[in-house]
């Protein structure tokens, strides 16, 4: 381990995980290093929850603020939750347990765009940040830190945090180092542009620089990321993925994207991985991504020599591709960039890129308006992620989905989406496995039938039903036709007869 911890100074600070939970006190706002189940802690997240049940037991109150930089993994947010450790929690999370425990009100969690969240521990929207609980790579003797698997809202946690506590994981590859790139965005309001101008641009240093004296522990680990295995792709993954290909080359074909330099953002999930083994076969070449998290298809399309080059914030790999990563981490750095996430998902840098945007989502309605975020209006299901930044800013935004959930029970293709995270304004087309719905250049109204077809068959009459509804509704202008009174009949449905076909 000590080639781990090269810094004389920060060695001596290595403890256990439970003394080390001793810093974190009732009240504490902390800032956690982990996106998408890559570079959490491994050890704290368990040591402050068995604190927490055993005051509990005592009668006693305890439970932090957790930021992080996006969700984590069931042995962090998971536990954290399970003991009621939690009392708000930002900017996003996917873990099971929790997502019941806001659902039910037993947790506050507040939502934001990824690219929002460093920017406002800056500006100190959370109040002051007693500590940061930050996962790496190694120490250097400097008392450098080489990320892990993720940099997330990491620079923002350790230049906010009151106190400092390192998990040095010998888990990760030392072979990561040189594959982030840290560049710290000045502070408003001395806001520069940041001088990226292609993908694999690096502006930075591959180490994070902290004021060691605010090191209160280090805890030594050596336990994997737990990332979500993928699903083989199922015939309508498969599908979307065609369909999906069919609209890059529709772009192609109208003079917009060349098969030469297509530069990619994807959201998580077994259909975006379809997508990815899709690329491998088609005539794109030269595929960039500048995206939020690096994928297994990536993986594939950089060892088939089809991607030169991915930037990201983290890994979201599946636990095979994980330990591939550990094992060739040598090679791979040479493709890939990891970044912080003010920089991975920043407006800016993603409108100079000029990308395609490609997100899930939970509902869109027959105008493009899409909710990637609470099902029935209510029930938060993850967060939107970096899906916002990507959206707004991409050169074409797409959404990718089945056009049915819960064995047809819910339609994707809904008349009025019950919340709406990326408006009519920003979503530009629609790609279920019936087609892609493109509605680009064309007002509400025209839209209405390119989102019907795209909609599963079952619903189609429906959707027609409702709109012709909408067209002579009593005091609904035409503009964007709607009936108020059964604009939300699909969700009623569901809610009192199991499925939005009534
Ligand atoms: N109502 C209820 N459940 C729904 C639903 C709906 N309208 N649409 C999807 N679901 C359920 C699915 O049934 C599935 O449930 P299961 O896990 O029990 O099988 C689950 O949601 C996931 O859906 P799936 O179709 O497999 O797609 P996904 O994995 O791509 O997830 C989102 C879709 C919207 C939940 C996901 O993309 C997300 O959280 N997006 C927001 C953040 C984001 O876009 N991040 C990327 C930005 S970089």
């Amino acid at each position: 381990m000590s080639e781990r911890i090269a810094s004389a100074e920060l060695a001596g600070k290595v403890m256990s995980a439970d003394e080390a939970a001793q810093f974190i006190n009732n009240g504490d706002t902390v800032g956690m290093s982990g996106f998408t189940g890559a570079a959490y802690p491994k050890a704290l997240p368990t040591a402050i929850a068995n604190k927490a049940k055993e005051a509990h037991a005592r009668g006693d109150e305890y439970q932090i603020n957790l930021l992080t930089g996006a969700s984590t993994a069931p042995d962090c947010d998971g536990v954290l939750a399970e003991a009621d450790a939690i009392n708000y929690r930002m900017p996003y999370q996917s873990d099971p347990i929790m997502r019941k425990k806001i659902n039910a009100a037993e947790m506050k969690y507040q939502d934001i765009h990824l690219s929002h969240s460093g920017l406002q521990v800056e500006q100190g929207f959370f109040g002051e940040l007693d500590v940061a609980v930050v996962e790496v790579t190694r120490i250097t003797e400097h008392g450098h830190l080489i990320p892990s698997s993720g940099v997330g809202n990491n620079l923002e946690y350790l230049d906010s945090a009151k106190k400092i506590i390192l998990e040095v994981n010998s888990w990760q590859s030392l072979n990561l180092e040189g594959m982030a790139d840290i560049y710290q965005v000045p502070h408003l309001p001395n806001r520069t542009p940041i001088p990226i101008n292609n993908v694999g641009d690096r502006i930075g240093t591959p180490y994070i620089q902290i004021d060691t004296d605010k090191v209160v522990a280090i805890v030594e680990t050596d336990a994997p990321d737990r990332n979500s295995p993928f699903k083989e792709p199922d015939e309508v993954s498969k599908q979307i993925a065609g369909n999906f290909l069919d609209f890059l080359e529709a772009e192609v074909q109208a003079g917009r994207l060349s098969y030469d330099g297509y530069i990619m953002q994807s959201g998580v999930g077994n259909v975006p991985n379809a997508v990815m083994a899709g690329l491998l076969d088609s005539k794109f070449e030269n595929i960039t991504a500048y995206t939020e998290v690096v994928q297994d298809g990536m993986l594939d399309l950089i060892d088939a020599g089809k991607m030169t080059v991915a930037s990201a914030t983290s890994f979201a790999l599946s636990p095979e591709y994980a330990e591939k990563m550990n094992a060739e981490a040598k090679k791979y750095r040479e493709h890939l960039v990891l970044r912080p996430l003010q920089i991975s998902n920043s407006p800016e840098v993603i409108r100079r890129m000029g990308l395609i945007a490609s997100n899930g989502l939970i509902e869109a309605d027959i105008y493009g308006n899409v909710n990637s975020t609470h099902v029935n209006g209510t029930r938060i299901m993850n967060g939107i992620g970096g899906s916002g930044d990507f959206t707004r800013n991409a050169f074409a935004s797409t959404f990718i989905s089945p056009s049915v959930a819960k064995d047809g029970a819910i339609s994707a293709i809904v008349p009025f989406a019950s919340h709406i995270d990326h408006t009519e304004h920003d979503a530009m087309v629609i790609i279920t496995e019936y087609g892609f719905a493109d509605l680009r250049g064309l007002a509400p109204r025209d839209r209405v039938a390119k989102m019907i077809a795209v909609a599963h068959p079952d619903y189609r009459p429906l959707l027609e039903e409702y709109y012709e509804r909408a067209l002579k509704a009593e005091k609904s202008f035409q503009q964007t036709p709607h009936d108020l009174k059964t604009a939300f009949d699909f969700h009623i449905n569901m809610i009192e007869k199991g499925s939005m076909k009534g």
